[in-house]
């Protein structure tokens, strides 16, 4: 566990980076430090790899002042990714992955094959290792970074805006990327950013500074997104926060009906609306009253959430939408007058 304890720093022009931070990051835990430029984030996450000395407070892990912790075992333990990777120009790929390794004393060759490991579980192509960083895209520099923090097998990473400099498509791939690693790992994690979906995609926990390094909300992001403390947190997570509380709410309320068999590669929802089913059994098209191909729709998942459901009836031609298996065939039948009660049911407050 990491503990700041009344955390603050003032640099010397007078500057107060970082104001009384208090908060626990879990062990095993992804944390996301939100909040706008200059507001004290990336100074907060180098307080724990003493990369900045508080001017008073101080930070605990697992109970041990770092200040009492020498510098270099410290940051052995602490894998750092920043934005722009800071790879090693003149190095491979493998070489910047391995470099940890050869620092904490591992022999060449065992350096070498901890990185190919590491290499591989971030899924870098193969073929990339002896590259240079410039021959590789933002988005596979920043798995290298990813690579490089992960393979000395650290149990802290910290993570300053490791994918704010990437395309949007990129960014979401590497942030699904971070969430599967996380589950194999369970690392403590640190992860800094300025944009608020990231954060509520990532964390378990949020931490939402404002400007003048002060910390407005500390909670899930169900809680940041349902529940802001304060009008400056409902601002930054915006208007639509309703609507995306929906990604963490089950579907359990909405009623799904059993399917009728299929007769003609058909299956007749009811009197007016049916659905084709395609060689391998799986939906084809709504058919219109003149039988005419209507298209799909997204479908509803197992286990999908309460927006996955929303989704799939704005998006259905029918006042249906199906339900698939892990297979992709039916699995039943949703009503969509159901699935707005239920939004509306949780708008306005009521259990779901
Ligand atoms: N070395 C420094 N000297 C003076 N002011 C600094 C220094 N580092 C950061 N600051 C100031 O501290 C505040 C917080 O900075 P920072 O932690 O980098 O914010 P964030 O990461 O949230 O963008 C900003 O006002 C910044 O200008
Ligand atoms: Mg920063």
């Amino acid at each position: 566990m990491i503990s700041f304890q009344n955390a603050s720093k003032a640099f010397p022009d007078g500057t107060v980076g970082v104001d009384d931070l208090s908060l626990e990051v879990e062990t095993g835990s992804l944390t996301v430090f939100v909040g706008p430029s200059g507001c004290g984030k990336t100074t907060s996450m180098r307080m724990v790899n003493k990369m900045v000395t508080p001017t008073s407070g101080r930070v605990l892990i697992d109970g041990r002042d770092i200040a009492d912790l020498p510098t270099v075992p410290l940051r052995l333990g602490i894998g750092y990714v920043i934005q722009h990777a800071g790879l090693l120009p003149h190095r491979t790929v493998l070489d910047n992955v391995a470099q940890v390794l050869r620092l904490k004393g591992l022999s060449r060759r065992e350096a070498r094959a901890r990185a190919h490991e590491a290499i591989e579980r971030v899924q870098l192509r193969p073929e990339l290792i002896d590259r240079y960083p410039s021959q590789l895209s933002g988005g596979q520099q920043q798995r290298v970074g990813v690579a490089r923090a992960l393979a000395a097998d650290p149990p802290i990473l910290l993570m300053d805006e490791p994918f704010s400099a990437v395309d949007p498509v990129v960014r979401e791939e590497l942030q699904l990327e971070i969430l599967r690693i996380q589950r194999e790992v369970q690392k403590t994690i640190l992860f800094v950013t300025h944009d608020i979906d990231e954060a509520l995609r990532l964390g378990d926990r949020i931490a939402v500074f404002a400007p003048g390094g002060e910390v407005q909300q500390y909670a899930a992001p169900e809680t940041v997104l349902t529940q802001p403390a304060n009008e400056l947190v409902r601002s930054m997570v915006g208007r639509d926060r309703g609507f995306r509380a929906l990604s963490f709410a089950g579907a359990e309320s909405v009623p799904v009906h059993q399917l009728p068999g299929a007769s003609d590669g058909t299956i007749h929802v009811d009197g007016a609306w049916a659905f084709t089913l395609d060689p391998d059994g799986r939906p084809g098209d709504w058919l219109g009253s003149d039988g005419a191909p209507l298209g799909l729709g997204t479908l509803i998942p197992p286990d999908g959430s309460l927006r996955t459901v929303l989704d799939a009836v704005l998006s259905s031609p029918a006042p249906y939408a199906i339900c698939v298996d892990a297979a992709g065939r039916p699995s039943g039948i949703v009503q969509a007058e159901d699935a707005y009660r239920a939004v509306a049911r949780r708008g306005s407050g009521e259990a779901p």
